[in-house]
C-alpha cells in the first residue's frame, strides 16, 4: 500500500480519467476527496466502490470553478482526513469550437473549469502543505494539446497550454518547499469526452492510424502514471510533464 495515509483531491473524480485516478490511488491505499455537481450518485457508487476497496472516499458538492468551492474541498480534505498530501487537478471539459465560432461562456467555461481551477487547486493545496509540512505532490492532468495544436479545439489548447506553464512556473516557486508539481498529458483516451471520436467508425480509425500504438488509451493507463508519481518513485519529477500518448505527439500521420 504505497499511498497507505496519504490523502489526495481528485477534480472531476466521478467521470472519465479521473474515476479511474480515484480507484487507482485508493487501490494504492490512499484516501481521497473528490468534487461533484452534476453527478451526486455516480459520486455515491464511486465512494461505494473505493469503500470496498477498504479505503475511505467523501464526495463534496462543488465547482471547481469556483475559488470558494476549491477551498471547501481542501476543507473537506482536512476536516475529514486531517490533511492533504497529493492535488490531483483533473476536470477538464472541450467544446470542440473553432477560434471563429467559441463564445464568450464557451470561452470562460473552457479556461474557468481546466484552468482556473487548476491554479487555485494549485495554490490552495499548496498552502495546506506548507501549513502541515513535509512537501506533497500537485497532478495537473493536461494533455497532448498542452503544446499541440487541435484545430477546432482552440480554447482547449489554451487551457491546457496554461496548465504546461503553470506546471513548470509553480513547480520551479514550490520546489524549496519540497511540493513537487507534475503534469500527465494523455494523447485520446476511451473517457466520454470523446465520444463522438468513438461513436464515429471513420473518425475512430483515423484516430488510431495516427497513434504509433494504433489505438486509444484505457483511463487506467493514464491513471497507473498518476499514481506512480503520488509516489516515493517519482520524488525526483517536478516542472515538467509525463506525455501518456502511445506516440502520438512524435507520428505524423499521412505524411
Ligand atoms: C482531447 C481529445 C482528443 C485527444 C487527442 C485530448 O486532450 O480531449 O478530444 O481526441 O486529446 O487529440
Amino acid at each position: 500500500m504505497p499511498l497507505k495515509k496519504k490523502v489526495a483531491i481528485v477534480t472531476g473524480g466521478n467521470t472519465g480519467i479521473g474515476q479511474a485516478i480515484v480507484l487507482e490511488l485508493a487501490r494504492h491505499g490512499a484516501n481521497i476527496v473528490i468534487d461533484y455537481v452534476a453527478h451526486p450518485e455516480a459520486t455515491e457508487e464511486l465512494e461505494q466502490k473505493v469503500a470496498g476497496l477498504g479505503d475511505r472516499c467523501i464526495g463534496v458538492d462543488a465547482d471547481v470553478s469556483k475559488i470558494a468551492d476549491v477551498e471547501k474541498l481542501v476543507g473537506a480534505a482536512v476536516a475529514k482526513f486531517g490533511r492533504l498530501d497529493v492535488m490531483v487537478n483533473n476536470a477538464g471539459i472541450e467544446t470542440r469550437t473553432s477560434v471563429l465560432d467559441t463564445t464568450e461562456d464557451q470561452y470562460d467555461a473552457v479556461l474557468n473549469i481546466n484552468l482556473k481551477s487548476a491554479f487555485f487547486g494549485t495554490q490552495l493545496a499548496a498552502k495546506q502543505m506548507i501549513a502541515q509540512g513535509g512537501g506533497g505532490r500537485i497532478i495537473n492532468i493536461t494533455s497532448v494539446h498542452e503544446d499541440w495544436p487541435m484545430p477546432g479545439n482552440t480554447a482547449y489548447c489554451l487551457s491546457k497550454g496554461g496548465m504546461r506553464m503553470l506546471t513548470r512556473t509553480a513547480g520551479v516557486e514550490l520546489a524549496p518547499r519540497d511540493i513537487l508539481v507534475v503534469g500527465v498529458g494523455p494523447g485520446a483516451v476511451e473517457t466520454p469526452i470523446n465520444t463522438s471520436t468513438m461513436d464515429d467508425p471513420s473518425k475512430l480509425k483515423k484516430l488510431n492510424a495516427a497513434i504509433p500504438l494504433g489505438r486509444m488509451a484505457k483511463p487506467q493507463e493514464i491513471a497507473s502514471v498518476v499514481a506512480f508519481l503520488a509516489g516515493d518513485g517519482a520524488s525526483y519529477l517536478t516542472a515538467t510533464t509525463i506525455m501518456a500518448d502511445g506516440g502520438l505527439m512524435q507520428s505524423s500521420p499521412g505524411l
